[in-house]
């Protein structure tokens, strides 16, 4: 399966270097290799520690979308407008698979991608844009298929878990460790995204819609972050038996869909608050299994390669996922058990 990558940052490196260490093993799995054939990024020259001259340099990536040999295209720019938002609809447009770890982009536009990829009966996976390498769009997709979902919540950024366990740690002052998170390569190009909760909305808002099966609503987010958050505070929360986290909580109330990021008192003994550094951890409930908990690194060039690797591997596999876009349709279409006269 030949592969066109189009930005060749943290996660873009990390992915050749994946399918470099892991080549035989991925192919045995997909079933046939997996190679990359041609790249594009904003600069060509830069060292990134990998060798991609080895590849096709593509000096206008919109060609990419329309090449005969790229069977599938990966976009890894970032930003929820712009090239990226141009590029995944040519691609999906032109009929071939799309993955993406863009949350920004399909918390803006992520219904009407699914309805294109739909429309052509082609797969658009983005199972790196929650949580980094946690399996949770998969986990919530067939984990709980059969239920009805009643909240689903978690720790979803990496860059703000790093910041506040360290700075419990450590006792250190935010912008330092916010410099140690951008250096690991957990942080967004704009790491206000991270800082200020955006980053962790969009994750939200395509988790609630995933779990309840409405539109993505991003703009009904209540969105707080962690700028005000200070060492003392940390330690008094600890004093007191609490851990404080950045959490987005998603919930199916009977007046409508609640969605909030902001940093909470976690009780020592809940779950989350051992949840610690770069990791993730999304818990989901569900009417018949009951809770689920799933944990793992959200951020960072190795976890969020796995998935975005892991999602090739699936379209490999002709493994799609289901129809998105005309479950959502289907539950707008249906009336409110509570509404009319009743
Ligand atoms: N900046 C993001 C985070 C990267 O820190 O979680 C992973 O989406």
């Amino acid at each position: 399966m030949r592969v066109a990558l189009v930005g060749l940052g943290t996660v873009g490196t990390g992915v050749i270097r994946l399918l470099d260490a892991n080549r035989e093993l991925i192919a045995r799995r997909a079933g046939r290799p997996i190679e990359v054939r041609a790249v594009n990024a904003r600069d060509r020259s830069r060292d990134r520690g990998v060798d991609i001259a080895r590849f096709d340099w593509a000096d206008d990536m919109m060609e990419l979308a329309r090449r005969d040999d790229i069977d599938v295209v990966v976009e890894l720019i970032g930003g929820s407008d712009g090239p990226a938002l141009a590029l995944a609809r040519a691609v999906l447009s032109a009929g071939k698979p799309l993955v993406t770890a863009n949350k920004a982009m399909l918390a803006h536009h992520g219904l009407s991608l699914a309805k294109l990829a739909e429309q052509s009966g082609i797969p658009l996976k983005y199972e790196a844009a929650v949580a980094g390498g946690i399996p949770v769009i998969k986990g919530l997709r067939e984990g709980a298929a059969a239920n009805e979902i009643s909240s689903v919540y978690g720790i979803l950024n990496g860059t703000c878990n790093y910041i506040l366990t360290t700075m419990e740690r450590e006792g250190r002052d935010f912008n330092e460790v916010l410099k140690e998170a951008q250096e690991l390569g957990y942080a967004e190009a704009d790491p206000s995204f991270d800082a200020d909760g955006i980053d962790a909305a969009h994750k939200l808002s395509i988790l609630a819609s995933l779990a309840f099966g409405t539109q993505i609503d991003f703009g009904a987010v209540d969105i707080g972050g962690i700028r005000s958050v200070s060492a003392a505070d940390i330690r008094e929360a600890a004093a007191l038996g609490y851990r404080i986290r950045l959490v987005g909580v998603a919930e199916n109330r009977a007046d409508g869909l609640f969605q909030r990021v902001h940093a909470v008192l976690v009780p020592m003994h809940h779950p989350l608050a051992s949840v610690e550094g770069s990791l993730n951890a999304v818990l989901a409930e569900g009417n018949f299994v009951g809770s689920l908990f799933f944990s793992g690194r959200g951020a960072g060039e190795g976890p969020t390669a796995s998935a975005v690797v892991a999602d090739l591997i699936d379209i490999a596999r002709d493994e799609y996922g289901d129809p998105f876009a005309m479950q959502v349709e289907q539950l707008a279409k249906r009336p409110k058990a509570n509404s009319g006269d009743t």
